[in-house]
């Protein structure tokens, strides 16, 4: 079921809406990112950290996989699972950080989510799409 439909016609309203997240979201929320190559999966992210006072740049961490950024109101825990295989994905024991095992519980932005092989017990998805009349569209679901 999707619970709302944002049209993003610029980079700055994909900006917009994660810092709306961001100053709304609790700790332990999970963020399911996903949609194709540069529909702004990254752009959303940076508003995210706008959004829970971080300072810090947010840049894509597609090579470090997991980028965290401690500064704000709660962490931030960034990842891009693109070049990962599921098996791998499954080696990095996501849980850990969305149960608060070894980090503190914060917020996980996880692009590329789709490579996930199991899923957190509550989560936000959010499909981010290109569209020829609003340049972006963004479908929020909650849980399913
Ligand atoms: N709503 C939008 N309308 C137009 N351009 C946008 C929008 N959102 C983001 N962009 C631009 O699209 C480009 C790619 O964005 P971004 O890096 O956030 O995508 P991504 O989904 O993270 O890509 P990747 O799949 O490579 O990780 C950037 O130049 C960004 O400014
Ligand atoms: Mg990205």
């Amino acid at each position: 079921m999707i619970d709302r439909i944002v049209q993003l016609p610029a980079a700055n309203a994909t900006q917009a809406l994660g810092l709306e997240l961001g100053r709304s979201l609790t700790a332990g929320s999970v963020l399911l990112l996903t949609g194709e190559l540069g529909s702004g999966k990254t752009t959303l992210v940076q508003g995210l950290a706008q959004g829970l006072n971080i300072d810090d740049a947010i840049v894509s961490p597609t090579f470090t996989i997991i980028n965290e950024y401690l500064g704000g109101r709660l962490p931030l825990y960034h990842l891009d699972l693109y070049r990962l295989t599921s098996a791998e994905v499954d080696d990095l024991h996501l849980e850990t950080y969305w149960l608060g095992l070894e980090a503190e519980l914060g917020i996980m932005a996880i692009e590329w989510a789709e490579r996930l092989s199991y899923l957190p017990p509550d989560y936000l998805r959010i499909e981010l799409t290109y569209d020829p009349v609003d340049g972006r569209i963004a479908k929020l679901r909650d849980r399913a």
